[in-house]
């Protein structure tokens, strides 16, 4: 089973970035297991408290569950014209200890959403340059920018067939990426 790590930006309980995650990860084809993981339980980080003899139970267990995937998917709504800090926190965690990131060569997609017209690009953008650090290969294209987010979903939380096309043509782009990094 090939496993792909959710990850929302947003905490909030109605957050549609987390929607988003699980709505996409229903479109990945059989033999993948797309599973959402909490960040929001993760301390800020702080060296000072991440020792080899101590670290926080949080922080080994959200390691452990991304070196186990073997792929991560980010969506992230935009605060400030940026990630959000959960987000950046999440990243943080898991690229220490130093030499020992769980990121390391995953592949990665990234999705951004805003309610509004503007779609997450900055967020989208700051996340692919952390990426870059990380080094975690990641879909180029399709891009994919989610506009006036809130109106993709119905009442019962189903998103439209056109946004779930898309979305499926990069779940189709993103999986023959993960599978060249297959070992
Ligand atoms: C926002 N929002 C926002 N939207 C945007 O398009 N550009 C931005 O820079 C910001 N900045 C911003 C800062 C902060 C602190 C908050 C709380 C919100 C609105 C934001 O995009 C909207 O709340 C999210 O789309 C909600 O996403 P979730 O929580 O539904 O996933």
């Amino acid at each position: 089973m090939v496993k792909v790590a959710l990850i929302s930006g947003s905490l909030r309980q109605g957050s549609i970035s987390t929607k988003i995650a699980k709505s996409v990860g229903e479109l990945f084809p059989e033999g993948y297991e797309a599973q959402l993981v909490e960040i929001g339980n993760l301390p800020i980080y702080n060296e000072d408290i991440d020792t080899e003899s101590n670290t926080p139970a949080e922080y080994a267990a959200f390691r452990k569950t991304i070196k186990e995937s073997d792929a991560v998917l980010f969506v992230t709504p935009e605060y400030n014209r940026s990630i959000t800090g959960a987000l950046k926190n999440a990243l943080d965690v898991a690229s220490r200890p130093y030499g020992q990131s769980a990121w390391d060569g995953k592949p990665a997609g990234v999705i951004s959403q805003s309610f509004g017209n503007l779609s997450g690009f900055g967020a989208n953008h700051h996340l692919r340059q952390i990426l870059v650090v990380l080094n975690m290969p990641t879909v180029q294209q399709p891009e994919v920018y989610l506009a006036n987010s809130h109106q993709l979903f119905d009442e019962n939380d189903k998103m439209n067939e056109s946004t779930t096309e898309f979305l499926q043509s990069f779940v189709n782009t993103f999986v023959d990426l993960i599978n060249r990094y297959q070992r």
